[in-house]
């Protein structure tokens, strides 16, 4: 099987509730497991960096899916790789709340801000790495 990761970073709409985000780690771990993916989802500041790795068709399917879901927008492509292993082997889906998280996690920030929209392919890598 070709693996793959891919990472994007997106918004939260207005609209929607932040208790929304429980719903979504919910329907992660719902599907996730049936469809071989695992990463990480990590929101701060009403934005979203997201990690997924698996089949190379599983993962383009799911970031399809992701981009129609009305409850977030601007979504921004960070990276599609080809991977030999895969990161986050033990998370369908680990969502990390950057309310709660270290603030050392923001070193990669120039500003000490999440920005994840203008996070290179590496820094968002080392970034979500710091989540294994
Ligand atoms: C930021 C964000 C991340 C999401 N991540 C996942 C995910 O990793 N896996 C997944 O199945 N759905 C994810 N979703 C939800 C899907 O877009 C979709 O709404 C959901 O899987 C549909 O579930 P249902 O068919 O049970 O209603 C995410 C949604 C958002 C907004």
């Amino acid at each position: 099987m070709q693996l793959v990761r891919l990472i994007y970073s997106s918004q939260l709409k207005p609209s929607t509730q932040p208790d929304e985000l429980a719903h979504i780690h919910h329907e992660a771990l719902s599907h996730n497991p049936k469809k071989g993916i695992t990463g990480t989802l990590v929101f701060g500041d009403d934005q979203f960096i997201q990690y997924i790795e698996g089949g190379r068709s599983e993962v383009n399917d799911l970031y399809q899916m992701i981009g129609r879901d009305p409850r977030h927008e601007k979504i921004s492509l960070i990276d599609f790789s080809e991977i030999t292993e895969r990161e986050f082997v033990d998370w369908h889906m680990k969502l990390v709340l950057l309310s709660e998280a270290n603030p050392k996690v923001l070193r990669f920030s120039d500003n000490g801000l999440f920005e994840p929209s203008r996070m290179s392919a590496e820094t968002a890598l080392q970034f979500l790495r710091q989540f294994k």
